[in-house]
This record gives C-alpha cells, structure tokens and sequence, in this order.
C-alpha cells in the first residue's frame, strides 16, 4: 500500500534518490543474505536492479549480452549468435531470444537425462559449442538453472561456468524460484560456481514473502558510475517503488523468520515425501531438492501408456475436490503430479489432508480400472 501510495516516479537518481538508494541497499543486504561473491554487489563493481519478472531479467541480460558482443564483432553477425540452455530451461528463454532477434535455429536446447536428475550436463555443452564454432557460429549466452520449474534440477554451475569462460559466453544463472533457498547455510551449495556467472536472478514473489511483482537481478560489471540511473538497467522508463517491499519484508521477518520459513516448507514437503514412498502404490520420480515433490500413481500392469491417464485422472480428481490444487509436468514421457508447499498459511495438518485425498481418489481410481 505505501508503495503504490507514494506513487514514486524513480527512474533515474534525481528523481528519486531514496528509492534508488533504497534498492541499492536492499539488493546487497539480499545478496549478502545469499553470499554472492561481492562482484555483484553496488558496493563493488557490479550491482542488482529489481525486475518486474524473472522473464524480464532474462531478457535485459541477454540484450546486454548481445549489445557487448555485436559492439566487438559488427551488427552483421546478429543471425550467427547462439543460446544454450537445457530442454528444462523455463520457456522466458525462448520468447527472450525471439525479442531479441536470435535466429530460431540458434537456440540450443540440450537434452538432459533422467539419470542426471534433469540437470544440463557441462559436456553436452562443451560438445555443443565445439560444434557450432567449427560451423562458423558464435556462441554468447548461456542460461542455467538452479531449480528448474518442472523438477527443481539444479545445473551444475561451476562446470558450466568454466565452459562459459573459456569461450567468453555471457553466463547467467536463473535461480527464479529455489534462489530463496540458499539464505539458508544447507542449501547455499547449490549456488557453488555463482561467481562464474555474470548475471543472477531470484523472484522475491515466489518464495520469499513479497507481493508480486519484485524479482531481483545482479549483474557482475556494470560502467564506471557516480550514481546509478535505474532506467538504464531495464526495458521501462518508469519504474514503482518495490524495494520497499523488499525492505519491509526484509525489516519485518528478519533473517532467521526467512530461513526457518523456508526450513519449514521443506519440512513439509519432505512429510509429504515420506508418506508417498510408504505407499507402494506409488514412485517418487525425481529426487526432492526443496519444496516441491514429484511423483505418481503405478498401474498394477506397469504400462507406461496407462500410467499417464491413470495419473491424469487422478490430478483430475484431486483438483476438482476443490479441496487442493495441484499441476503437472512430463519427464522422458511420462505424466507426473507436482505438489509443491509454498504458502504461509500451510501446515503439516494440510499435508496430512492431501495426502489422504490422494489415497482416497487413487483407490477408487485402481478399483475402478
Ligand atoms: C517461475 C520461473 C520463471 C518465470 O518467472 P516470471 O517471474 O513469471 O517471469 C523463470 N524461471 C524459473 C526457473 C521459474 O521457476
Ligand atoms: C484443476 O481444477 C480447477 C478447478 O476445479 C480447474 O479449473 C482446472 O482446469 C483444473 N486443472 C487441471 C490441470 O486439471
């Protein structure tokens, strides 16, 4: 409310020298928070910008990418630039380089297999650029992810990073949803390698406590500077008053609320875990990194095709109890039901409740089949 109310109109410094400084201020507290290296801090070299989404974020790093490398090696090679991600990569990759101009088939979505946990392997990566450089292409941007949205894999950034170095590729790392984790000392490894990257983004709107939008992205060099001018670190002019609700969540919370906030979805989810794998009925697909597990509901015949209606009908039938709400995703072709906790209100009560209906309806699906 005070944000929208002030109705501040915080472009550029002059304008607005306390919301500016205010975001230069939250933003490395954030960053400190997740022990970013202080190449991205406004005190250092580099510095954050809140984003309206971890869509635009992605798209400014990759414009800024492109803008570095076509300054070097002329306009013309625009239709020779290539992008790498993972076939788990959030789609924001692909309308980003649609936007930007990246020719369609310069877009490398590398395979990721289910023995890797979906995460983006550095030598298919490796092997990739080798190949397009021998065919007189030019790799610059890479886009990894900690916490992919179907799965919550998590790329290995170091390997990557050392990659993206050798060939001078813009390295960004999309940590949209499980970059809140890693406040929290136990999950900070998954962003071992951050300081390879030369952009990193988090959205403060998913599991962090803030209304949407504010997603928060640094970058690790930005130009010589007196003061910053936000409007020239994002695609509007104008921009609202978000870091002050960064700030009060920040400021009303505190560190150790945050960390335990987060402590107690996984909990919970982790609950939620452990009475699906005492179901026999049951498989747990992917590994459970944070808070959101995936799984599904076997056909005693095993059939893969069946498999993917039976578990269709079922998401069906939980969603329409109106009791909870549940998605999807597919991995190597098959269905699979996504819980995820990440409300404030939810409690191992609402766990146990779930995880009941789901018995119920999957038993009345099996007798029925
Ligand atoms: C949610 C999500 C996005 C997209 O977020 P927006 O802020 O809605 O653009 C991108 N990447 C990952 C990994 C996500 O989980
Ligand atoms: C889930 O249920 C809601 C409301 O019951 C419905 O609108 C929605 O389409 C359902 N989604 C899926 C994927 O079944």
């Amino acid at each position: 409310m005070l944000s929208a109310g002030f109705n501040l109109v915080a472009f550029s410094w002059i304008t607005s020298p306390a919301a500016t400084e205010l975001e230069m201020i939250v933003l490395d507290w954030l960053a400190n928070l997740l022990k970013l290296p202080n190449d991205f801090l406004c005190k250092g070299p580099g510095g954050g910008a809140i984003q309206g989404t971890a869509s635009e974020a992605l798209l400014v790093v990759l414009l800024a990418a492109r803008d570095r490398i076509l300054r070097e090696i002329g306009n013309d090679a625009l239709g020779n630039l290539v992008v790498y991600g993972s076939d788990q990569t959030h789609s924001s990759l692909k309308k980003a380089c649609q936007i930007a101009g990246i020719h369609p088939k310069n877009l490398r979505l590398l395979r990721t297999k289910s023995y890797n946990e979906y995460a983006l392997s550095p030598e298919s990566l490796a092997e990739a650029i080798s190949h397009d450089i021998a065919n007189g292409l030019i790799p610059f941007f890479l886009c990894a992810t900690v916490g992919t949205t179907s799965s919550t894999a998590v790329d290995p950034l170091l390997a990557l990073g050392k990659i993206t170095k050798r060939y001078r590729i813009w390295f960004h790392v999309d940590a949209a949803y499980a970059g809140s984790a890693c406040i929290c000392p136990e999950y900070r490894h998954h962003l071992n390698g951050i300081e390879e990257a030369d952009s990193f983004n988090m959205n403060c709107h998913k599991w962090f406590l803030t209304n949407f939008d504010c997603s928060a992205l640094w970058i690790k060099a930005s130009q010589g500077r007196t003061v910053i001018d936000y409007k020239d670190w994002e695609i509007p002019l104008g921009r609202r008053f978000r870091s002050l609700k960064l700030w009060m969540v920040l400021r009303l919370y505190g560190v150790e609320n945050l960390q335990s906030y987060i402590r107690n979805h996984i909990k919970l989810a982790q609950q939620f875990e452990d009475l699906v794998a005492q179901d026999t009925r049951f498989e747990i697909v992917a590994t459970r990194t944070f808070s959101l597990v995936c799984f599904r509901l076997l056909p005693d015949n095993k059939n893969e095709e069946d498999a993917n209606k039976l578990n269709r009908d079922l998401l069906d039938a939980v969603n329409s109890s109106g009791q909870i709400y549940i998605s999807h995703t597919v991995l190597s072709g098959k269905y699979i039901l996504r819980f995820v906790v990440g409300a404030p209100l939810t409690e191992e009560r609402h766990i146990v409740a779930a995880w009941k209906l789901f018995q119920e309806a999957s038993s009345s699906l099996l007798e029925n089949s």
